[in-house]
């Protein structure tokens, strides 16, 4: 039985990562247009690699929560597969095997003309590091206006899904809030999130609760599942 997440940041706001859109969230301390698109790096290089740089920097105080555990929990159980928004390994690091990071990963970066050039890279990038053939190195982060690479794969992974989870995420954002809509008609469909979005999906089952919580009650329910 596979089962399929899709997670935002708020899965990972209990081990103390800001979510975007919440109150003090990143979105409301920078704007979008001055780090997280091709404009800002190609007119404020030195800014846009400040910002990932402190990110980056934080993944070294933060660690996985109950609600990364409880996705690793259910891997006892069922084939799982994690679709994250995030970039931050706090999956990983939680003990997850299968996660697709559709917005990049805050712990690589690519070369900016080469984009199969990628390199694990935990400490600071700054402008004058650069590939092998001299080319500017660019944190390896899906920026708002450019191609989302690993969408195709993701939507085969919810087609194929018995069921789905979505946790912490405002489905706010495109192509992957539209994911959900290729689940399979009837799966179960949950969602866990504190001050959930509307989403029209028939039968879903709202767990308006932090994941840190709420993930374990849909981990004991879906093991009734287990045929
Ligand atoms: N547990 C579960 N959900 C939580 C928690 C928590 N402890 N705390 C907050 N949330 C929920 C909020 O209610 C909200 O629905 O997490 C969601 C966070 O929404 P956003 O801040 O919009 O983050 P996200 O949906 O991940 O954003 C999607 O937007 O800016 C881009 O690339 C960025 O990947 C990001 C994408």
């Amino acid at each position: 039985m596979l089962v399929v997440v899709l997670s935002g940041s708020g899965i990972s706001a209990e081990s103390g990562v800001s979510t975007f859109r919440d109150a003090n969230g990143i979105w409301q301390r920078y704007r979008i247009e001055d780090v997280a698109t091709p404009e800002a790096w190609h007119n404020n290089r030195e800014g846009v690699l400040d910002f990932y740089n402190q990110r980056r920097k934080q993944l070294f105080d933060v660690a996985p929560n109950p609600g990364h555990e409880a996705l690793v929990e259910l891997e006892k159980t069922f084939e799982v597969q994690i679709i994250t928004q995030n970039v931050d390994d706090l999956h990983e690091r939680a003990g997850s095997k299968q996660v697709m990071h559709l917005h990049g990963e805050l712990r690589k970066v690519r070369c900016e003309r080469c984009s199969h050039k990628i390199y694990d890279w935990p400490g600071d990038l700054q402008v004058g590091d650069t590939c092998d053939l001299g080319h500017q190195l660019r944190p390896h982060i899906v920026w708002f206006g450019e191609e989302v690479p690993m969408i195709g794969p993701a939507t085969e992974l919810c087609r194929k899904a018995d069921a789905l989870i979505i946790v912490g995420t405002s489905m706010q954002v495109y192509p992957a809030a539209g994911l959900v809509h290729y689940a399979p008609a009837g799966i179960p469909v949950y969602y866990v999130d504190p001050d959930p979005a509307p989403v029209a999906i028939p039968g879903l089952r709202v767990v308006a609760e932090k994941a840190g919580t709420g993930l374990w009650k849909v981990v004991e329910e879906l093991k009734k599942f287990k045929v």
